[in-house]
């Protein structure tokens, strides 16, 4: 069992890692003062899977489960979704002091989120998230949110959970592109923050990738999370809403943006597109004399070892540039990178268009 704590004040909240850790999310909540009616927002996936452990534990533990089901994929993640939420909370009689409890991935933990931070103007919740991605990014630091039609993540609370429970035994029914996807942030953590971090990394490589999904027993992966949490804990805590280092999460993610537009959606999962993401923001750096070659070659070669995709398909220049300039880190016509000094280390730095445009000149031939 490791517990890590996000130090928010009177928002703080544990995050909780441990095998098996599910069936037992019943007693530690009971334990924590929370009783009665509570609502697990999940998707027929997850539901299939892991839904009995869940309730099961709660009903053992006095609690009085509802299951509120959502579509799976990313599609769902709408305010039409978030609307049906709101009509079964209501129609169960949903009190303020009752839990919303979100098990599935980022889709599922962002939206009921939301959910939990507008319905009654908010009730607690906490997350039991099941992906790789959810279980080292989108469960800990309260970003909640749905999509609009103009784009992703529009709309939004800032909204801490009251607590994170993390199974990495759940990891063992997922798909393999998927925890590969996950590997990206987690490789993210070691190159923003941990150098000795990324250095396991690249040792324990083929143990993390080990076919055709790593046993979630792998010691390796546990530690993999819990650091990543601990990073993650630790730049919220001093920053929860990314008003200064927090946005150093971004690493990578300016890239990778531009990618899975202009690719179109679906082509590339999100940590894959981030994977070739941060390659070139380690590459851009070095170009700037920010950092030395061997930068963006570790990250690259640890990337390629963990199986993700480090080269940039062929897209045009022009439209990447154009869809960076569209994105949120745009300060008056300079496009804002995160960009790598040494391993462990990153800045923040603007970056002017045809700086750019010669970087992608000598990158894409
Ligand atoms: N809030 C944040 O800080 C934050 C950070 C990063 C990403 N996100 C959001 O997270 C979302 C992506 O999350 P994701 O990658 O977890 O995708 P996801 O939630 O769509 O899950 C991926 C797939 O895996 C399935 N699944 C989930 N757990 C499983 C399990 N244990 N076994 C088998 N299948 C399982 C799901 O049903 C789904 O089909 C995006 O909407 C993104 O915007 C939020
Ligand atoms: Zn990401």
């Amino acid at each position: 069992l490791s517990l890590i704590t996000v130090e928010l004040e009177d928002r703080s909240y544990p995050i909780i890692l441990k095998r098996g850790l599910l069936s037992e999310v019943g007693s530690t909540l009971s334990d924590m003062g929370f009783s009665g009616r509570a609502a697990v927002v999940t998707n027929p996936v997850v539901e299939g899977l892991y839904g009995a452990a869940v309730t099961g534990g709660l009903k053992d533990a006095g609690f009085d489960p509802v299951v509120i089901t959502i579509p799976d994929g990313e599609g769902a993640k709408t305010l039409e979704t978030a609307s049906g939420i709101y009509d079964e909370l209501i129609k169960n009689k949903m009190e303020r002091s009752n839990l919303i409890i979100a098990l599935g991935g980022g889709v599922v933990g962002d939206i009921a989120g939301f959910a939990a931070a507008t319905y009654l103007r908010g009730v607690p919740y906490v997350h039991l998230p099941t992906t790789l991605l959810a279980q080292v990014d989108s469960s800990v630091g309260g970003k909640t949110a749905v999509n609009h039609p103009m784009g992703k993540n529009l709309i939004g609370a800032f909204y801490q959970p009251k607590a994170v429970f993390i199974d990495p035994e759940t990891l063992k029914t997922l798909d393999g592109a998927e925890l590969k996807s996950g590997l990206a942030e987690v490789v993210k953590y070691g190159v923003i923050w941990d150098k000795d971090f990324f250095a396991l990394l690249e040792e324990s490589a083929a143990a993390l990738t080990a076919a055709p999904v790593p046993t979630a027993s792998g010691d390796e992966l546990v530690k993999a999370i819990e650091r990543s949490c601990e990073i993650k804990a630790e730049v919220v805590g001093a920053d929860e809403r990314e008003t200064g280092i927090r946005s150093i999460l971004n690493f990578g993610h300016t890239f990778a943006h531009a990618i899975e537009t202009g690719a179109g959606y679906g082509r590339f999962k999100h940590g894959e597109a981030v994977s070739i993401g941060m390659v070139m923001a380690a590459e851009l750096s070095a170009r700037l004399g920010l950092c030395n070659d061997s930068v963006p070659a570790r990250i690259k070669a640890l990337l390629s070892a963990l199986g993700l995709p480090v080269d940039l398909p062929e897209l045009s220049a022009e439209a990447l540039i154009e869809s960076m300039k569209l994105d949120k880190k745009v300060a008056g016509g300079r496009i804002r990178f995160v960009l790598t000094a040494e391993l462990g280390k990153v800045l923040l730095k603007e970056v002017d268009e045809e700086e750019l445009r010669a970087f992608f000149s000598v990158y894409s031939t």
